[in-house]
């Protein structure tokens, strides 16, 4: 991460095609584009490196996740369970819904822990959304199992894996439907974007629609389409999608650097004593975006993280002080700051929220350092780099 780093002439060359014929819209005007489809390429792009029958591109991440669960028919006064540690554009998403998130601990893996999703279940609870932070995955079978016992609808926000595996299988294709982020800092950037993945055609249709004012995109005659229901508009641009088409065909050669420059990190810290690392399940491969690793308690967290800072280790986070990452932080949530009337729902739903005790997370993310694996650093930067930070380690433990 980030795809921005290596921008080249495949980038270039995408974008100048949609400038050329002057088509910006994914949509219609057929005869003025010379052949250019950019967001349908990227789509049939993306289901081939997904394995997955359908994607649908959408305007972000964000969207993403809004869209994927709307398009499961997630809504009003659902329940939806999700981490204490992701991006605050998880609860944002289900709460435009006027869904219900409902945030529970996570464990080594950095996700939700199957036992805590279990224990928060309550006839209200609609759907299970595993977020695969940091370019890994919580323990997928377990949580499938309890999707199914349940009867309930699972969602994995991959927005933060794209190109990591679990038994082979493409993180973001495992579950009932899954969700990308191309925003300007993830592996592959659109700039902005988003995507959502699925088997399931009644899935993908409403996503379809919804997505473009619930347009059924039938015909050529965009006027003439009918709305079998009500959408929005989450569109991408074809000048995103012209970015992320070329991206996505370099996705395996920024797995390869991202690899590499992992490896030779982990490697080095992995022999200083007091260092582990978070728990990849059993079958699964990082993106190696990350490189997620504990100390033994917040104080040298504390210290290692201002160390870092100190001596030019940078994107390196303490996501327990950072505010976009993890509940601590959150008091616009907790606070239900919101600029119009929330419904009583999902008032009563995040109630507690103040007062809950997120123990078991805290021991995980006040230990926890995340370091962002960067695309454009050289073999011997890298090198250099882990070195530092080894050392840096060992003095502050
Ligand atoms: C886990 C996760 N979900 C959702 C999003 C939202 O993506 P976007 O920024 O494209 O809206 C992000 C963005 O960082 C993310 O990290």
């Amino acid at each position: 991460m980030p795809g921005f780093e290596l921008f080249s002439d495949l980038e270039r060359k995408e974008v100048t095609d949609v400038l050329d014929n002057g088509v910006l819209m994914r949509y219609g005007f057929d005869g003025m584009r010379n052949g250019h489809w950019k967001a349908k390429a990227l789509e049939d792009e993306l289901s081939k490196t997904l394995k997955t029958k359908h994607v649908q591109l959408v305007s972000s991440g964000t969207a993403a996740v809004s869209v994927a669960l709307a398009s499961a028919g997630v809504g009003a006064g659902d329940e939806v369970i999700m981490p204490t540690f992701t991006f605050v554009a998880s609860f944002e998403a289900i709460m435009m819904l006027g869904a219900i998130p409902i945030l529970v601990d996570i464990d080594d893996t950095l996700t939700l822990d199957p036992k805590a999703v279990e224990a928060a279940i309550t006839p209200k609870t609609k759907a299970i959304m595993v977020v695969q932070m940091c370019g890994s995955m919580g323990d997928m079978d377990a949580l499938r199992h309890i999707c199914d016992t349940h009867n309930l609808i699972f969602v994995e926000d991959a927005c933060q894996a794209i190109g990591g595996t679990y038994k082979e299988k493409p993180l973001g294709s495992i579950a009932d439907v899954g969700c990308f982020s191309f925003d300007f800092v993830k592996t592959i950037t659109c700039g902005e974007g988003g995507a959502i993945s699925t088997n399931n055609e009644a899935y993908y249709l409403n996503a379809d629609h919804y997505s473009d004012h619930g347009h059924d995109h039938v015909g050529s005659d965009r006027g003439a389409e009918t709305h079998p229901f009500l959408g929005y508009n989450f569109r991408i641009s074809e000048l995103h999608a012209a970015v992320g088409l070329a991206q996505v065909r370099r996705l395996p050669e920024f797995i390869g650097i991202q690899k590499r420059n992992y490896t030779i990190i982990r490697n080095e810290l992995a022999r200083v004593p007091g260092v582990t690392f978070r728990r990849v399940p059993k079958g699964g491969v990082e993106s190696y975006g990350f490189l997620n690793f504990f100390l033994p308690d917040l104080e040298v967290a504390n210290k290692v993280s201002k160390a870092f800072k100190d001596h030019g280790i940078d994107v390196c986070f303490h996501y327990y002080n950072n505010n976009w990452h993890y509940i601590r932080k959150w008091d616009h949530l907790k606070n239900l700051k919101s600029l119009f009337p929330m419904s009583e729902d999902v008032k009563k739903g995040l109630d507690d929220l103040k007062s809950k005790d997120f123990k078991q997370s805290d021991h995980y993310i006040a230990r926890n350092i995340s370091c962002l694996i960067k695309l454009s650093w050289t073999e011997d930067e890298v090198k250099a780099r882990a070195q530092k930070m080894a050392e840096l380690i060992r003095f502050s433990l």
